[in-house]
């Protein structure tokens, strides 16, 4: 995934929410947190939950499986020890969609 790649509706990622969308082939987790658009992994690489079934608090994703919280901004999270990082995508709007690009 070198190139953005137009993934959804803007509208369907509203302020303080999150959701899963399949680009590219890759699972990716859209967050809207205070109107900036964030892009992680999003299957939790603890046991594979979607990380869009769990909470979103600023850029803190708290899995709903067992708890891990992942932090949008590095793709970190830490469950008794550091598990696998979730990758990381840049998001950008235009036309009214958005598009990923992996980092
Ligand atoms: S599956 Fe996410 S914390 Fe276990």
């Amino acid at each position: 995934m070198a190139e953005f790649i137009k993934a959804v509706e803007a509208s369907k990622v509203p302020p303080e929410t999150m959701l899963t969308v399949e680009v590219g082939g890759e699972s990716v987790l859209l967050a809207n947190v205070d109107g900036k658009y964030y892009g992680m992994g999003a299957i939790c690489t603890h046991e594979e939950w979607d990380l869009s079934e769990g909470t979103l608090e600023d850029t803190a994703v708290t899995c709903a499986g067992h708890g891990t919280v992942w932090d949008l901004k590095t793709g970190k999270g830490v469950f008794d020890e550091p598990l696998q990082d979730e990758p990381l995508y840049d998001v950008k709007e235009e036309d009214g969609f958005l598009y990923v690009k992996r980092r």
